[in-house]
């Protein structure tokens, strides 16, 4: 079941990470909503085939190439699809990635690098959306956060850090921008279950202790995240920022 956001409709919206996993699902939800869903990701080959099947069945998901570590590609990327959709009035910062590693072998460069890719890019996107959401009165951002470091998630220190960190940025930059009618919120998902997940992480052990955590049964879904994230960037929830949305089946 989904919600039809009529709001959603026509206007350019952008996900970081949009090739794959809940990114993914957040471009096509978007794009249905007959949004102009642009998106970007390191993963040109996945980027491509999703753009091209979703816009064979007449929906609007332009995709770009770029790796969000690249703060001035990022920026200079986004202004790329300014120009050609219209000024972007929804921005979903959803890249990430959780790889595991260990106090004790991590080096200066791991910890720039797992922060560059989980946090500082959030930072730079919304910095080159928010004049031109100002401009057009007003504006959505969603930060990717987790509930990871919230259960106890072990064997990545610097990632439960990183997506510690981006509640706070949510907060101040929900003051900061708010007097210009741009909303900040953060979504924390629980446990989804994205083909990486299942290939990497998920095990008998695994679909035990989810079982046993969650109050809700069954899988969380990219599709569940997809959900909020619209309604989030509708107007419908245009009284709604500063705020962290837990969609993990009860789990937190
Ligand atoms: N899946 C989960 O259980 C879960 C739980 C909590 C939080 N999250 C968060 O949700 C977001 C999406 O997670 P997911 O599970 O869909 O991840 P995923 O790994 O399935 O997909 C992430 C996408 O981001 C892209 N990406 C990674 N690094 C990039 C870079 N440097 N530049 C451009 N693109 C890059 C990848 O190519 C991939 O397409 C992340 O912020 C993640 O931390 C996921």
């Amino acid at each position: 079941m989904t919600a039809t956001y009529s709001d959603l409709e026509g206007r350019a919206i952008l996900v970081t990470g949009g090739a794959t996993g809940i990114g993914a699902a957040m471009v096509e939800a978007f794009a249905r909503q007959g949004a102009v869903a642009c998106f970007v990701d390191m993963d040109a080959a996945a980027g491509g085939e999703l753009s091209a099947r979703l816009e064979e069945s007449g929906l609007s998901a332009p995709f770009a190439a770029c790796d969000v570590r690249r703060t001035r590609d990022l920026q200079a990327q986004v202004l790329r699809f300014s120009r050609a959709h219209g000024p972007i009035s929804v921005l979903v910062n959803n890249a990430g990635n959780d790889r595991r590693h260990k106090l004790a072998d991590l080096t200066e460069d791991a910890f720039d690098d797992i922060v560059a890719v989980n946090l500082r890019h959030q930072v730079f996107a919304a910095q080159v959306v928010a004049p031109m959401m100002k401009k057009t009165g007003g504006g959505s951002i969603i930060n990717f956060a987790s509930i990871g470091w919230m259960i106890g998630g072990s064997e990545y220190p610097v990632y439960a850090a990183a997506k510690a960190s981006i509640h706070g940025l949510t907060r101040a930059l929900a003051r900061d921008l708010g007097r210009d009618r741009v909303r900040v919120n953060t979504i924390s998902p629980g446990w989804v279950m994205t083909d990486r997940q299942r290939r990497l992480w998920l095990d008998d052990a695994g679909r035990e202790r989810i079982a046993a955590s969650q109050a809700l049964p069954g899988e969380l879904l990219p599709e569940d995240i997809a959900q909020m994230a619209l309604f989030l960037g509708s107007d419908a929830s245009r009284m709604c920022s500063a705020q962290n949305y837990i969609v993990d089946g009860g789990w937190a």
